[in-house]
């Protein structure tokens, strides 16, 4: 096992009907900004109803965080926080939502330039003139953006991920029944996400980290157990409760810390998403399988761990027992009604240099958890995608 340094701040009220707890977190006398998406949290309710339990505090908001959140809006909802002279940020959405917030909390009062946070992946140090305290109220298992460090800016055209600990929520809420009137598509969306990361951090090579590794086989069968229920059947609980604590796990540091961690999967899927608008997980399901295919080398021991452990195949030569490991990841992502081609979301070859150009400019040349996946490799993996 890799040394580690392992601290997770964020307090998690998970269940039915917690939203009374955000009355107990947001300080009273606070001057609160509600921070939101689209409009779903708006149509189902919700809003009306945090609004009762912050009574007393003066609260505006501020709709209309995009999925792949835009740097330009989160730009305004900082202004609005200088403006409103905010001391509480209440982020009510999915992992759009949250990580807008994120940034906002850091860059309505930074000293510098605000695009240099998102260009350098970090706030630099000394910048962070202060921070306004921020929570969430979770809409969308998927990102687990509720309970970790990191967050997703689109900026001029690509998508850049941000990792501080000034990101780790106050706290979040996550009552499963406020995910319950998403559409299909975004369920199944946040089973995928959440598979993806525990692949991230398990699927490179052994170190010795027998528990993460059990930890991180436990979460990938409970989501190939309860994710088709949870899609299928909108308001099974427990289904759905599984999902939401399996995503917030991902990437809580328990199975990411004493490990190597790959994220190449991810990196390739943050430029297919921002060219071609796949939604983040319809990327990650194009891109994973193949992935593990031209990686089978580097990967081949954790590769016959997983089809083994995770998906009980015994049979066959070493090559074969992979073989079959890739396709049933492919079958379960395709099972829950996302796509896994390129081709089906409309993407041809002749589209992928754009693609590989981002990934150079923004210097992701050097992938994975060996540093050796170049461009090259990229682009072989993304023809293999089509
Ligand atoms: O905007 P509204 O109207 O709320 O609609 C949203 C949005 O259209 C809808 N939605 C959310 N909760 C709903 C609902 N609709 C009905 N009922 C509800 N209860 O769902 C749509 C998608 O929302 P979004 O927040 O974009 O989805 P998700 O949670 O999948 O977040 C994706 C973003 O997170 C980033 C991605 O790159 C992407 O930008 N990621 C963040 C990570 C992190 N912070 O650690 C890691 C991930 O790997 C990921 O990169
Ligand atoms: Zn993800």
């Amino acid at each position: 096992m890799l040394n580690f340094n392992y601290h997770n701040p964020t307090r998690i009220y998970f269940g039915k009907n917690r939203l009374d707890k955000v009355g107990g977190e947001v300080p009273k006398g606070a001057r609160v900004l509600i921070t939101y998406g689209g409009g779903s949290a708006k149509r189902s309710g919700l809003i009306d109803n945090i609004r009762e339990v912050l009574e007393g505090r003066e609260v505006h908001e501020f709709g209309g965080i995009e999925p792949n959140p835009q740097y330009e809006t989160l730009m305004k909802a900082a202004e609005m926080v200088r403006e409103k002279d905010i001391d509480f940020i209440l982020a009510v959405g999915g992992g759009s939502v949250i990580d807008g917030t994120k940034f906002v909390s850091v860059a309505a009062h930074y000293a510098g330039d605000p695009s240099d946070i998102v260009k350098a992946g970090r706030p630099a140090a000394g910048q962070v003139a202060k921070q306004v305290p921020f929570g969430t109220v979770l809409t969308l298992p998927a990102t687990g953006s509720e309970m970790d460090s990191a967050a997703v800016i689109s900026y001029q055209g690509s998508k850049y991920s941000v990792m501080t600990p000034l990101f780790f929520p106050r706290f979040s809420v996550l009552d499963p029944q406020l995910s319950f009137t998403l559409p299909a598509k975004q369920v199944a969306n946040g089973v995928v996400d959440a598979f993806v990361h525990i692949i991230e951090l398990y699927l490179t090579y052994p170190v010795g980290a027998l528990i993460q590794d059990r930890v991180a086989e436990g979460v990938l069968q409970t989501l190939i157990e309860v994710g088709p229920t949870s899609v299928a059947e909108p308001e099974n609980y427990v289904a759905r409760a599984n999902q939401e604590w399996c995503a917030a796990l991902a990437l809580s540091g328990i199975v990411g810390s004493g490990v190597p961690q790959d994220w190449a999967t991810h990196m390739i899927g943050h430029e297919l998403t921002a060219k071609f608008g796949l939604d983040h997980a319809e990327s990650l399901a194009v891109v994973l399988p193949v992935m593990m295919d031209v990686r089978r080398d580097k990967k081949h021991a954790k590769l016959l761990q997983y089809a083994q452990r995770v998906w009980g195949i015994t049979e066959g030569a070493d090559e074969e027992k992979i073989d079959a490991a890739i396709a049933k990841t492919r079958e379960f992502f395709e099972s829950l009604g996302v796509k896994t081609r390129l081709s089906g979301y409309g993407v041809t070859a002749d589209q992928l240099p754009t693609v590989l150009a981002g990934l150079e400019a923004q210097g992701m040349t050097a992938l994975s958890e060996t540093r050796d996946l170049t461009l090259d490799i990229t682009r072989t993996i993304l023809e293999k995608a089509v």
